[in-house]
């Protein structure tokens, strides 16, 4: 199976921009499953909820899911990407996740970062597993790497590969990303963002790239660049991520003592 990564630099509030932008990075890449930033369409510093309310879209029917559902269908791929969600008056930091056939479901962001309190409505829905084309996918979105628990879930309901869309700021994210694969045994796929945004005076936020693809054994297998745009993409054997045992004695899962954990 082949796996990538977008990884882009939004331009704030040009979404239509952002979106033919991101079409010329991936138009003649073939992979199966293409991992996209979180929010990539809209860029991420949101002033207030006023201000992310004027960007939110229903899904699937809104301007980013139809785009992805296009993209899809023309490069027979997956894709798992972030944008602002809307439903009724409720606002979402949302990935969606799309393949040729069109929409498949989304993830709502359960751990909100910082100001993000103040722009969207907390996710409440148990982080999904996807089967895409015989591949357990799990999402999670960008924060919720701090949150070991969002991963293990994930891999508990049977996850393969983590899909990780994400604007990230924090600088031990991708580290952590390879612990999160190590303790699970699965692949995790962080598509980030490159760039700068200042849109509140004092308070600039840099992105730091880094994008990554990683093995269940902790490899990485590439890691982009902390400026530059890129897609990047490998192939990857699923049977490592299946294959839960670290020794004839030991498996990662059932070893676990939950009971003893409170
Ligand atoms: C973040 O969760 N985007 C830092």
């Amino acid at each position: 199976m082949k796996v990538g990564f977008v990884q882009n630099n939004s331009e704030f509030g040009n979404v239509q921009t952002n979106l033919d932008h991101v079409e010329k990075l991936i138009i003649g890449k073939e992979a199966d499953l293409f991992v996209l930033p979180e929010l990539f369409a809209t860029g991420y510093q949101f002033k207030n909820r006023e201000e992310s309310a004027q960007f939110a879209e229903p899904v699937p029917d809104g301007i980013t899911s139809r785009f992805l559902c296009t993209l899809a269908k023309k490069c027979n791929a997956f894709f798992i990407a972030g944008l602002v969600e809307l439903e009724d008056d409720r606002i979402y930091n949302s990935s969606v996740i799309v393949g040729p056939q069109g929409y498949i479901g989304r993830y709502r962001k359960i751990h909100l970062f910082d100001t993000e309190n103040a722009c969207f409505d907390r996710g409440t829905e148990v982080p999904p597993v996807f089967d895409l084309n015989g591949a357990k996918v799990g999402v999670m979105i960008c924060f919720d790497w701090r949150f070991p628990e969002t991963a293990r879930s994930l891999a508990l309901k049977g996850a393969e590969i983590i899909a990780h869309p994400s604007n990230l700021v924090l600088l031990h994210c991708p580290q952590a990303m390879i612990t999160r694969c190590l303790e699970n045994r699965v692949y995790a796929i962080t598509a980030d963002r490159v760039g700068d945004e200042e849109r509140v005076s004092g308070e600039k936020l840099h992105f730091i790239g880094q994008s990554q693809i990683v093995d269940p054994d902790g490899n990485i297998l590439v890691r982009a660049s902390e400026t530059e745009e890129e897609v990047q993409i490998v192939e990857i054997n699923l049977e490592k991520a299946r294959n839960k045992f670290l020794n004839l004695q030991n498996h990662i899962l059932k070893d676990r003592h939950p009971d003893l954990y409170h």
